[in-house]
């Protein structure tokens, strides 16, 4: 059985990358796994925009979000976490589990966070040591500007922390330029890859900031991975060794592509994909068109229809799969995914079976 993915991750894995997936293990202590090792960080440091090496790690990208939080702190700090949906929440919950000092700015779901009021927390709050935050909210479409954040934290003692889990590769990204201290992506999004990896860049501000942090972690401590990773060009435990061999595959299809060329390509399919739900009589979730992400389409489902059945019923009878609302938009919204490599021809078909199932439903 295979299914289109029109889902913001895990996304449809191409055909070439699969043909690599299916081959017989190599060993990640021998010399040929930390060539590979060595290339990756070579082409994940421009994915990244940064000078400084890329950790690969074995986990979904809630394990790295949780990392970022247990290496960078010590017991009681403050930090701010701007929560713009779902998994802005998620920061909130685990500097909580940490036992951090943890002040929230909290907005409506399918709006972006406010500049000032974020200056303002700083201000009142010159203790705060970070900011969390989500580039691509992947509950709301919502893509959050990364750079303005990093101009307020750049001559601070404080980091900008980013979940660009969804975000990355279908958005600009500099971590350098930007000022971004650190930034977590995972396989399962614009990578086209199987879920299993995350991949975290950090600046040299983020490797201070390391040293000092005293909170427990042990799985999770970066300088093990820094340390085997300088000695040996390994990483300390027994990595997802299929993944990272494939990883070497997309990141050349991606950069040989062009990062510029698949952001353009991905607005363009998105452009494309608003219009054609529009047509259909879907009202666009996102008003401002300048915030909205190339991760996915989110459309408020009509009142008169539920739209968990609308997506099971294209599911089951087309193998074409829609994400649909989160939390309280559960049954009535459709998070239309285009992180697969789709072109408008599915999203043609994916509009002729939307369709049919309305009149249906
Ligand atoms: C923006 C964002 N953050 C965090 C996550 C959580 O990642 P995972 O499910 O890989 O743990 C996701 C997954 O969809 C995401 O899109």
């Amino acid at each position: 059985m295979s299914k289109t993915l029109f889902t913001p991750g895990p996304t449809n894995v191409p055909q070439f990358v699969r043909d690599v997936l299916g081959r017989d293990l190599i060993h990640h202590r021998m010399a040929d796994y930390h060539q590979l090792l060595k290339d990756i960080n070579e082409d994940l440091k421009v994915v990244f925009g940064t000078k400084n090496d890329v950790l690969v790690v074995t986990s979904s990208g809630t394990g790295a979000m949780e990392s970022t939080v247990a290496n960078f702190f010590s017991q009681g700090d403050s930090v701010l976490v701007i929560n713009t949906g779902w998994f802005g929440k998620r920061f909130i919950e685990i500097c909580n589990i940490y036992g951090l000092n943890v002040h929230e700015l909290c907005y409506e779901w399918g709006k972006t966070y406010n500049f000032h009021e974020v200056e303002e927390v700083l201000e009142q709050y010159p203790e705060i040591k970070g900011i969390f935050v989500t580039y691509h909210e992947t509950s709301t479409g919502v893509l959050n500007d990364l750079k303005s954040l990093g101009q307020l934290t750049r001559d601070r003692d404080c980091l900008l922390i980013a979940d660009c889990i969804s975000g990355m590769i279908v958005h600009e990204f500099h971590l350098d330029k930007w000022g971004v201290d650190c930034a977590v992506a995972s396989s399962q999004k614009g990578f086209l890859l199987p879920p299993g990896l995350s991949f975290v860049a950090l600046s040299d501000k983020a490797k201070l900031a390391m040293e000092r942090s005293n909170l427990p972690k042990y799985y999770w401590d970066y300088k093990k991975y820094f340390k085997s990773f300088n000695e040996k060009y390994e990483q300390p435990f027994t990595p997802a060794i299929s993944i990272v061999v494939a990883l070497r595959e997309s990141l050349r299809y991606l950069l040989d592509k062009g990062l510029a060329t698949v952001v353009e390509e991905k607005r363009m399919l998105r452009k494309y994909t608003e219009e054609k739900l529009q047509a259909l009589g879907f009202k666009l979730f996102i008003e401002d068109d300048s915030i909205r992400g190339n991760v996915l389409i989110p459309v408020i489902v009509p009142e008169e229809i539920d739209g968990r059945q609308l997506t099971a019923m294209i599911d089951e009878r087309h193998d074409f799969t829609v994400a649909g609302g989160m939390g309280e938009y559960a049954g009535k919204m459709l998070r239309v995914g285009i992180l697969s490599d789709v072109t408008t021809k599915e999203i043609d078909l994916l509009a002729s079976y939307i369709e049919e199932s309305l009149l249906e439903l």
